[in-house]
């Protein structure tokens, strides 16, 4: 079956920090859980760059919500296409937190500067999100499962 496959990024409207964060994962897994929307959420710099698939009405639904939260603006498309395979079936909602593993990915993709995923490429992008699957944990549950 087709997956859909919806990428875009954003900038922060608040200050973003742990809590913060940790309240828009638990409500993201939550309910992609519920509805089998799979991704991964990355936050640096005050961008956030999100990749969401599943069946396309679930991340169109999705994406609709995302739209309307104020906690960010600037939401910028950056693919919306077909797959054949879900990538993070294993995460509702993967998160990679900084780390000094992630700086020389970032350095590769930003020339050195600080993460603006705006002024990336659709390859760079999504080149830096297969490379954030990497840095991931061992899947702590499977959405498949529930
Ligand atoms: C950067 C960002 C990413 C988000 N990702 C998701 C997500 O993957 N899934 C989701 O259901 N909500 C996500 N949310 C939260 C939604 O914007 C929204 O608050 C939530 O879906 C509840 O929607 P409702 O208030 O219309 O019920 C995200 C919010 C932000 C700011």
């Amino acid at each position: 079956m087709d997956i859909a496959r919806l990428i875009y990024n954003s900038r922060s409207l608040e200050h973003c920090d742990t809590r913060e964060i940790n309240k828009i994962l638990e409500c993201s897994e939550r309910l992609n859980a519920s509805c089998g929307v799979t991704g991964i959420l990355y936050f640096s710099n005050n961008n956030f760059l999100q990749y969401l698939e599943g069946e396309e009405a679930d991340v169109a639904r999705t994406y609709e919500r995302i739209t309307q939260d104020n906690r960010h603006t600037d939401i910028q498309l950056v693919d919306k296409s077909t797959i054949q395979n879900r990538q993070f079936s294993d995460w509702a909602m993967a998160y990679v937190p900084e780390s000094d593993k992630i700086a020389p990915i970032l350095e590769k993709h930003m020339d050195g500067k600080a993460f603006n995923p705006q002024a990336m490429s659709t390859p760079s992008t999504l080149e830096l999100i297969f490379e954030l699957r990497t840095l991931l944990p061992k899947a702590h549950y499977d959405t498949q499962n529930q």
